[in-house]
């Protein structure tokens, strides 16, 4: 039921997507305005991904079988697959709308009464489907049934489903979520902390301090003034949605990326201005998003990669640390790295990291695009590290897995931080739940 998966969390990404638009009605309304380019931009993500994508790959397996196994529910999938086949035209005359109010050819009052009756349409779809439609193909589906939709969800090689898909999607997202408004987030909006022990840390139990850190792409700010602290030997969780700004921050404190404003301030050293390789030999050392293996090279050498900054006395006896804490490396160790499967790939992406000897290891996604045990097992990978004492920072969309296992958690919206608290208080709290633990 992979697809189920899938399905949901794409809703639950247009769900933010409405949650945000409802919030810029709300300011249009006040200050009869439009403002264009972000309206497109939710326009192009709606028609590209949800009717183009989404609703297409629905009719064509779920709802295809559902009615072969559940002739009650034609009635239902009748409606739904109508709105799927309205939805081009809806989201045009939409379009057309927003051109008119633009060129001031309609009021903007005509053009907030049109957004209104499409998201309340989307909702009430989404709503239907959740409640309704998956519940029911729980339950009548068959294995093969599953198998079959699933495939065709997972096949990346498929221009509709596959990887470039979703990069795609992910690229409108982030646009949008750069466009939005700075009083909207693309999620939970209540800014505050929840437990406020962190300041009284003991300066040396500190081992990460950042001071109002912000970096940019362009005239894009991705960062807009992070402050965080990771005392040594936590586990602490990065969450937010897409283009929160979780690799951004990453790849800032390992140095690969520029900062623009902030200090960080790494095992009592302000290191602001220090090189990314000298970062590595103090000890931060990162797995990144999509684990970027050198996939011609080697396991073994990607992993003598890893080491490149330290004392070459040391490498073996690493190698066979790591080798024993992932035996399907060593039994592959010759092989290219491109062999590997996915889940394989991010254990060597983790081992890497591992020989560079970190003091802090930065793990960004590493569980995206796992099926759900290998989830797991990356998880519990992590899970070994933290009960051997490593200190952590772990990005996550996969909010509740990587709270569930993270001393404390900061939650990321749009480059800043909004929420702050142990992993289980954010895990309680109503607005993580509904924005990111889709409860
Ligand atoms: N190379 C780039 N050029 C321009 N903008 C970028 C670039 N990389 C990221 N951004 C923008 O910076 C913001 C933060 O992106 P980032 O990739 O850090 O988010 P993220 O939280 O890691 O998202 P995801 O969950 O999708 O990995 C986004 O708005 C994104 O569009
Ligand atoms: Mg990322």
């Amino acid at each position: 039921m992979e697809a189920l998966r899938i399905i949901k969390d794409e809703h639950r990404n247009l769900w933010r997507i409405a949650v945000t638009l409802d919030q810029v009605i709300g300011e249009m309304e006040r200050n009869q305005k439009a403002d264009p380019a972000f309206l497109g931009s939710v326009l192009d993500y709606f028609e590209h991904f949800m009717d183009g994508c989404h609703h297409r790959k629905e009719d064509d397996y779920l709802f295809r079988l559902l009615r072969q196994r559940s002739p009650d529910a034609g009635a239902l999938l009748d409606r739904l697959q109508a709105e799927h086949r309205n939805a081009p035209h809806n989201l045009a005359a939409l379009r057309q709308q927003l051109a008119e109010t633009v060129a001031g050819r309609s009021s903007v009052g005509e053009l907030i009464e049109a957004l209104r009756l499409y998201l309340d349409d989307q909702k009430a779809h989404i709503k239907a489907e959740e409640k309704d439609i998956y519940p029911l193909a729980s339950q009548v589906l068959t294995a093969e049934d599953w198998a079959e939709i699933d495939k065709a969800f997972l096949d990346n090689d498929d221009p509709l489903f596959g990887k470039a898909a979703r990069a795609e999607y992910r690229e409108l997202y982030h646009k949008v979520a750069n466009l939005a408004p700075v009083s909207v987030g693309l999620g939970a909006s209540s800014a505050g902390e929840l437990q406020s022990a962190t300041a009284a840390l003991p300066a040396a139990d500190l081992l990460l301090k950042v001071d109002h850190l912000e970096s940019c792409y362009g005239r894009i700010k991705a960062l807009k003034g992070i402050s965080l602290e990771v005392r040594r030997g936590e586990t602490v969780a990065l969450v937010g949605a897409n283009g929160a700004g979780k690799t951004t921050f990453l790849r800032t404190l390992s140095g690969v990326q520029p900062m623009s404003a902030g200090s960080i301030t790494f095992d009592g050293e302000d290191i602001s201005k220090v090189r990314s390789d000298m970062r590595m030999r103090r000890g931060i050392c990162q797995s990144p998003e999509g684990r970027q293996v050198f996939g011609p090279l080697s396991i073994e050498d990607n992993l003598r990669l890893g080491a490149y900054t330290q004392p070459k006395g040391q490498v073996e006896g690493d190698l066979e640390k790591i080798y024993t804490m992932f035996p399907i490396l060593k039994e592959k160790r010759k092989l290219p790295a491109g062999t590997l499967s996915g889940g394989q790939q991010q254990m060597l992406a983790i081992g890497r990291a591992l020989m560079g000897r970190p003091k802090l290891l930065l793990l960004d996604e590493p569980s995206m695009g796992l099926a759900p045990l290998l989830v797991e097992e990356v998880f519990n990978v992590v899970k070994t590290l933290k009960t051997q004492g490593m200190t952590i920072i772990l990005a996550e969309q996969n909010a509740f897995s990587a709270l569930a296992i993270a001393d404390r958690g900061y939650v990321l919206e749009t480059g800043n931080i909004t929420l702050t608290g142990s992993g289980r208080e954010l895990i309680a709290d109503e607005q993580v739940r509904a924005a990111y633990l889709g409860m």
